[in-house]
């Protein structure tokens, strides 16, 4: 008995003692934007060399879901998480000389972070998968540009490792990060001296952020003062809500119309090419099967949005407003009940910004024999 809590104190202290060694080193994000998978490529031995001191730990995060199935078990960062880490090693794709749309995307989003200081004098350092290599160091400049007006503290390479590698080949060696030149076929890419350029610079990086951790903004200070906005894409994987294929329009008007920050959207309950519940309200169709119309109405609706926001519904910011044209007899009043069953969905799904002002009415009949239309305007980014 006394052996076994020998033991079992030994094994406590052994727990305690790997803890506080966790809290010693230095927490670094590795956040990538990657199409192919050759930002991911150098992504990993970056955050190998990161490791490789076993001063720091290292976590490979991207800014959006990927379907690629190299990308797609990557984990999505958020962004409200950045501030938290000791330092940052952004990876993207070049695109046209400069950072590839997704990162451009995510670092829009990081407002809220910039005013709050919440990155300043965090350490940052960046790499790049370019294809001809054309632009690569426009690219990792324009990079710059945006962690400068955050105060990151930019960790440079300069021109670490380059006295060992092949020089009869085009290599990605750069002296504000690494890069590797895809579409050049003659070798795989990233080359061997990429991927070991790629382990330098996450070793140098690691050493930097160790010695400056702690030394910035306090993390609890920034984030609380960040208003918090949950990722709506999470939100509707979690709830399970699958949003269905935008109808095509059924005359000469388009699916949505954007004039300056407004979008407006109509929409009757069709699903699966066919009109759900069709027919009147105490006729051919109870207020259970109106109800069924309305949600179907609703996600047709929100579908329709999301692609005039570009498939991104984050951008939304705010439902102005709905209304609610139910087909139903003259004596009917309770058409705020079946509405809310579309309300009670757009804030299920946008929260705060799901809330909206409302209108309901009785029609003789609605297009098509639909039970339902929904009338929507939309705020976005
Ligand atoms: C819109 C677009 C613009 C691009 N512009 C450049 C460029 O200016 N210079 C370059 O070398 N490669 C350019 N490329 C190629 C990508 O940088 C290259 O395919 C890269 O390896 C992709 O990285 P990934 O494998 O992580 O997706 C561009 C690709 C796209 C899609």
């Amino acid at each position: 008995m006394k052996k076994l809590s020998t033991v079992f104190v030994f094994i406590l202290l052994l727990k305690i003692t790997n803890l506080m060694a966790q809290d010693h080193k230095a927490k670094i994000l590795v956040l990538i934007h990657s199409d192919n998978g050759g930002t991911y490529e150098l992504a990993k031995e970056i955050a190998s060399g990161i490791e490789n001191s076993n001063n720091a730990t290292a976590v490979i995060k991207q800014v959006k879901e990927s379907q690629n199935p190299k990308l797609k078990n990557i984990p999505v960062a958020s962004v409200e998480e950045l501030p938290s880490y000791d330092g940052i090693a952004f990876g993207s794709p070049v695109y046209f000389g400069n950072i590839s749309t997704g990162m451009s995307e995510f670092l829009s989003k990081t407002v809220n972070l910039w005013t709050n200081h919440a990155l300043e004098g965090m350490p940052a350092t960046v790499f790049m998968s370019a294809g001809s290599g054309a632009g690569k160091e426009l690219a990792l400049n324009a990079f710059w540009n945006t962690l400068a007006v955050h105060g990151m503290v930019l960790v440079s390479n300069g021109i670490r490792g380059t006295e060992n590698i092949n020089k009869t080949i085009p290599q990605g060696n750069t002296v504000l990060g690494v890069t590797s030149m895809a579409s050049l076929k003659d070798v795989e890419r990233p080359t061997k001296d990429e991927r070991e350029l790629a382990v330098l610079q996450g070793k140098n990086f690691a050493k930097t952020a160790l010695a400056l951790k702690g030394t910035f903004t306090s993390k609890q200070t920034a984030v609380s003062g960040i208003e918090k906005s949950e990722d709506i894409n999470t939100i509707l994987k979690q709830k399970n809500i699958v949003l269905p294929k935008v109808p095509l329009p059924a005359g000469n008007y388009k699916p949505y119309v954007r004039s300056g920050n407004l979008v407006f959207i109509n929409q009757v309950a069709l699903k699966d090419g066919k009109i759900l519940n069709p027919g009147k309200l105490g006729v051919e169709v109870n207020e259970q099967q109106v109800k069924e119309a309305t949600k179907a109405t609703m996600l047709n609706v929100i579908a329709v949005l999301k692609e005039a926001v570009n498939g991104d519904l984050n951008k939304v910011k705010q439902c102005v407003q709905l209304t609610g044209i139910f087909n139903t007899k003259d004596d009917y009043t309770k058409h705020a009940d079946l509405m809310n069953t579309a309300s009670d969905l757009v804030v299920e799904i946008l929260g705060e910004k799901g809330k909206h002002a409302r209108a309901t009415l009785g029609a003789s009949s609605i297009p098509v024999n639909s039970s339902v239309e929904i009338q929507a305007i939309f705020e976005v980014e």
